[in-house]
């Protein structure tokens, strides 16, 4: 059953809001970007891939006022740039997706990560979302408008690690532990903004996150063998996981999934996932563990 935590402060709407989404140009960000439009918001869409962040603003248009902007979510300059440009045309920032991420291989183990792995996929996943954080919020705060950003995280790292993605369920660790602090000094500083964390889930997601590499940097390219590269498909990763759970994974509804995120944000939650009852099972085992120094269990991937 999907749990929905109660804000302090009440919903914005999304008919008439201002938004930005970083990594809206595929995947998940694109159905929120998606969800936004329909409910009659003005979407920034901010992606380091030209060609799908011009084809999806293209595809995108005629359901809503859609901007697309080319940008490294690790690039701090040209993030400032973008906020510089949404408060110039519109004084405000309702709702700051900060959605991109890359996954540095989806396997291997963890001695075969590569140095550029962790600065590669901590700094789109991490370092980007404080660089969005900190170009973004203190304006959404001075406008005096109510705001909410919301940091994609994820139930692997957010909740427990999948052992087969250390990095990457690392670099989610680090965003759930960053939305906490986030939120509680948005509300200790009587603020109009609030933070979520969005644990993207309801099933396998079909998305481009398996072929992250597309936007890798070439100075952040692995210089090893690639013994810690197990690219796969999302065919590959369905079977993955039905041999590891001995059942056929669900598989999520991503449109679905857009109008969910952009609920939660305009109802202020700042937990925004499904199937969050087992997720609290999973952290009671964890806890025990804990409290008895013990090595907390996994998390694993679909279910
Ligand atoms: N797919 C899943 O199963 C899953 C589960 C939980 C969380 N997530 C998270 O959801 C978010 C979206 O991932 P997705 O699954 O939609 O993958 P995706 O690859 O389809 O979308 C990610 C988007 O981010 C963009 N991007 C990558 N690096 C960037 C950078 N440096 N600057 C700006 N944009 C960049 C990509 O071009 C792409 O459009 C990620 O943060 C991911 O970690 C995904």
């Amino acid at each position: 059953m999907d749990t929905v935590t109660t804000s302090d402060v009440g919903p914005i709407s999304v008919d008439g809001a201002v938004a930005v989404v970083t990594g809206g140009a595929s995947g998940i960000g694109r159905v929120v970007v998606e969800a936004l439009l329909d409910q009659g918001a003005t979407v920034y869409v901010a992606d380091v891939e030209q060609v799908a962040l011009e084809a999806a603003v293209a595809e995108l248009a005629d359901r809503g006022p859609v901007v697309g902007a080319v940008l490294d979510v690790t690039d701090e300059a040209a993030t400032a740039a973008l906020a510089d440009r949404v408060f110039s045309e519109h004084g405000r920032c309702n709702f700051l997706f900060l959605n991109a991420g890359v996954t540095s291989g989806g396997g291997g183990l963890p001695w075969q990560q590569e140095p550029n792995d962790w600065r590669w996929c901590l700094g789109v996943n991490v370092v980007g979302i404080g660089i969005g954080v900190s170009a973004f919020v203190p304006r959404m705060i001075e406008s005096g408008v109510p705001g909410q950003v919301v940091l994609t995280g994820s139930k692997d790292g957010g909740i427990a690690p999948v052992p087969t993605a250390s990095v990457y369920a690392a670099s989610k660790a680090a965003v759930s532990c960053f939305a906490e602090s986030l939120q509680h000094n948005l509300v200790a500083q009587e603020t109009q903004v609030r933070a979520s964390v969005f644990y993207p889930s309801g099933g396998l997601m079909d998305t481009g996150l398996y072929t992250a590499a597309r936007n890798r940097p070439a100075e952040l390219e692995r210089t090893g063998d690639g013994t810690g590269r197990a690219s796969m498909t999302f065919d590959q990763l369905k079977e993955r996981v039905a041999q590891a759970t001995g059942k056929e994974p669900p598989v999520a509804d991503l449109p679905e999934l857009g109008r969910f995120a952009v609920a939660g944000a305009a109802q202020r939650d700042f937990l925004i996932a499904k199937e969050l009852g087992a997720s609290a099972e999973l952290l009671r085992r964890r806890a025990d563990a804990v409290g008895q120094a013990q090595l907390p269990p996994p998390h694993v991937m679909g279910i």
